[in-house]
């Protein structure tokens, strides 16, 4: 028998995507492999089960059917508890993993024997870069970010010469230009708008001036060494921090909207608007924050809820890909595609993981029953020990930012009275 590749349904709530598309089925079942279904998989990404069994999927009996000697598992988000049992001991699991924010996951998996991969590990070389899955969803959470912005926003954004008077155009901020924020600069050129952009890399400096919107930053020394060498930001100190706060709060009052995307990798997002800031903008700015899952961009904003405040429409909808969830999960499923390539040897149809890969290395957190990414193996060997006192430990981001989200309900609660609308996302 060939190697058994199985797609479960995600069962994350809010998660549409899912990890295999009409065109990876097709290339894995021409590889040779066994390629199946859980029934419906794809349904909310627009695929019907038909057209995986046109493409030479099998759809699964069931969930014994489906897990049933798996050697690959391939997903979108982290198992459950119940898909954890599930999932044979020895397979491959791969999948967006955030096991920064799980920090207790990799213990789990070696602990069930599962050999995992973190596709939001894959190093940032050229050789991955038709792997690298933050990549292609930020790409289209941040498209998506400006037409919610369209949504709430009570203007147009181009400028608009009528014979009943003139609309000026709406002036866009993007706070954090990589991947996510190049697209959203490059959508709201797109509609119209006059952008302006920020960030702390010296090297989006140039990339944001190549889409023809201007960059404004404190460009200190700080700021010239602030990349690392896997091409992320570095957490600013707290001096550079209060010159870019400085330096933000003039240009924010004149914005009409704010699209915030700044992450630190393994760290709560950075705090760059205050709910001053918030109140300084025009009534009917929009402000979108894209960072929310991590601790959010913006002081006020809340995961999952649209809110106005201050007279400001302050987005924060989870899991923005999921809202793209067709083209996110084409996306995605030939990032896995890619990566599967890797490590599968097409003549005898097996998996041939080389261990020394610099991908396979970047992306491996646990193996035949070890955490083996050196990022993580701390908190296996605690979780081993007092597997309830690793929780409190190794969740402080967690816990912490959750009861920031308390208080930031608790503000919201407070502030609905004086706000039109609130909004829970579907
Ligand atoms: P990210 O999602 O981790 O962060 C988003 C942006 O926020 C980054 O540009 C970061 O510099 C910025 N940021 C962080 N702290 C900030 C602060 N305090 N103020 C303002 N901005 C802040 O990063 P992303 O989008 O995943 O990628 C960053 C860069 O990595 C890309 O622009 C690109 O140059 C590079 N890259 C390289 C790839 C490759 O070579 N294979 C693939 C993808 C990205």
């Amino acid at each position: 028998m060939g190697l058994k590749i199985i797609i479960p349904k995600e069962t994350q709530p809010g998660e549409h995507r899912v990890a295999a598309s009409v065109e990876t089925v097709k290339k894995l079942c021409a590889l040779g492999c066994i390629v199946m279904l859980e029934k419906d998989a794809g349904l909310k990404a627009a695929i019907p089960d038909s057209a995986y069994i046109e493409a030479g999927g099998i759809i699964a009996k069931g969930h014994k059917d489906l897990y049933t000697s798996a050697d690959i598992v391939l997903k979108v988000q982290a198992p459950n508890k119940d898909e954890m049992a599930l999932i044979p001991k020895g397979a491959l699991l791969i999948a967006l993993l955030s096991p920064h924010s799980n920090s207790d996951l990799p213990a789990k998996f070696a602990k069930a024997g599962i050999n995992a991969f973190a596709m939001e590990l894959v190093p940032r070389i050229s050789r991955a870069q038709s792997m690298d899955a933050l990549s292609s969803q930020s790409n289209l959470s941040g498209y998506k970010a400006v037409l919610d912005a369209t949504e709430y926003y009570p203007h147009a954004f181009p400028m608009m010469m009528t014979a009943a008077g003139t609309i000026p155009p709406a002036k866009v901020f993007v706070m954090g230009a990589g991947v996510a924020g190049l697209q959203a600069i490059a959508t709201a050129r797109r509609l119209g708008a006059v952008v302006t952009a920020t960030d702390v890399r010296p090297a989006a400096k140039e990339q944001v001036a190549s889409l023809g919107a201007n960059f404004i930053a404190v460009e200190d020394e700080e700021f010239k060494q602030a990349e690392t060498a896997g091409g992320y930001a570095k957490e600013m100190s707290e001096s550079y921090k209060k010159k870019q706060a400085e330096l933000v709060e003039a240009h924010i009052a004149k914005q009409d909207i704010v699209i915030t995307t700044a992450l630190i990798p393994g760290r709560p997002a950075p705090k760059l608007i205050s709910e001053d800031m918030v109140k300084s903008m025009k009534t009917g700015s929009v402000i979108v924050d894209l960072a929310v899952e991590t601790g959010g961009n913006c002081e006020i904003s809340i995961c999952g809820e649209v809110i106005e405040k201050h007279g400001v429409t302050i987005v924060g909808h989870q899991n923005t890909p999921s809202r793209l969830a067709a083209d996110s999960s084409a996306l995605y499923a030939k990032n896995l595609l890619n990566l599967l390539k890797l490590i599968i040897d097409e003549e005898d149809i097996k998996l041939a993981i080389n261990w020394d890969d610099e991908i396979i290395k970047g992306v491996a957190i646990s193996k035949d029953g070890a955490v083996i990414h050196p990022l993580f193996q701390n908190v296996k060997a605690s979780a081993q020990k007092k597997t309830s006192s690793t929780k409190a430990t190794t969740k402080k981001t967690t816990t912490k930012k959750s009861s920031t989200t308390k208080t930031k309900k608790a503000t919201a609660t407070k502030s609905k009275s004086t706000s039109k609308k609130t909004k829970k996302d579907s």
